[in-house]
């Protein structure tokens, strides 16, 4: 694994663009201490104070997933960013919130943000882009939920070594995607927060009460509201009420 760390990066992701792929081997890593203009979804920024978090892009080569299936690939990581929180933290409540947040009860530890470029209807190559929050006591006002490793535990984390640990259990859930995409599909549903419980969202700017049924192959949230309408939504359309 080719690891290549950065005092300072605009972003992680951003500084991809620039390497010429097909010259990259998979799972080479870009390691920012600190980025200067990180990028969230939806166009929203990535805050992260210098030095006391991972903010990170991974280089993959999934040229075994057709175009069809990205989000299984969003599933895999998803379920390996899972697994490493619960078990680096030892937190019982860590949950994937559709699409890939990684939460730890109701509030937000870990973003990720996945492009994929396509060739021949197969996918070329993708870029994952992970912010943990490890080691940051203090959020500005406009993050919304924000939780760290260090606020759940009183502990200071050193840094590679959360690296190294995040990479593998990665490395394991990306792997067992290739061999066995029903069983990340299994775990991704199973960790899913706020899984078949009735809760808030808004849908299209209605506030509206609901219960997820679903994700579908696509990456679609698939709810049951409570009067009885099935909704089947992009990120654009729904967003959870907290
Ligand atoms: C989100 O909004 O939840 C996604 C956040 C993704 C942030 C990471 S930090 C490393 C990589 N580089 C970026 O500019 N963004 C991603």
């Amino acid at each position: 694994m080719d690891i290549r760390y950065f005092d300072e990066l605009e972003s992680t992701n951003n500084y991809c663009k620039l390497l010429d792929i097909s010259h990259i081997e998979e799972f080479t890593v870009i390691v920012a201490g600190h980025q200067t203009a990180g990028i969230g979804q939806q166009g929203n920024r990535w805050e992260s104070e210098r030095g006391c978090n991972l903010t990170f892009s991974l280089i993959l080569k999934p040229t075994f997933l057709p175009a069809s299936k990205q989000y299984d690939l969003t599933m895999a990581v998803a379920v390996g960013m899972r697994n490493a929180v619960e078990s680096l933290t030892g937190c019982k409540g860590v949950s994937i919130k559709w699409p890939n947040d990684i939460y730890v009860e109701n509030k937000k530890i870990c973003g990720i943000l996945t492009t994929c470029s396509l060739s021949g209807g197969r996918i070329a190559h993708s870029v994952v882009g992970i912010g943990l929050n490890v080691n940051q006591t203090h959020f500005p006002s406009w993050v919304p939920n924000p939780i760290s490793m260090n606020l759940l535990t009183q502990k200071n984390y050193e840094l590679k070594q959360v690296l190294a640990f995040v990479l593998e259990s990665i490395s394991s859930s990306y792997n067992l995607l290739k061999d066995n995409s029903t069983e990340i599909r299994k775990q991704y549903l199973k960790n899913l927060f706020r899984r078949d419980c009735e809760s808030d969202f808004v849908f299209n700017g209605e506030t509206i009460r609901a219960t997820i049924q679903d994700v579908n192959q696509f990456g679609h949230l698939q709810l049951v509201a409570s009067d009885g309408r099935s909704l089947c939504c992009d990120m654009k359309e729904i967003k959870y009420l907290i």
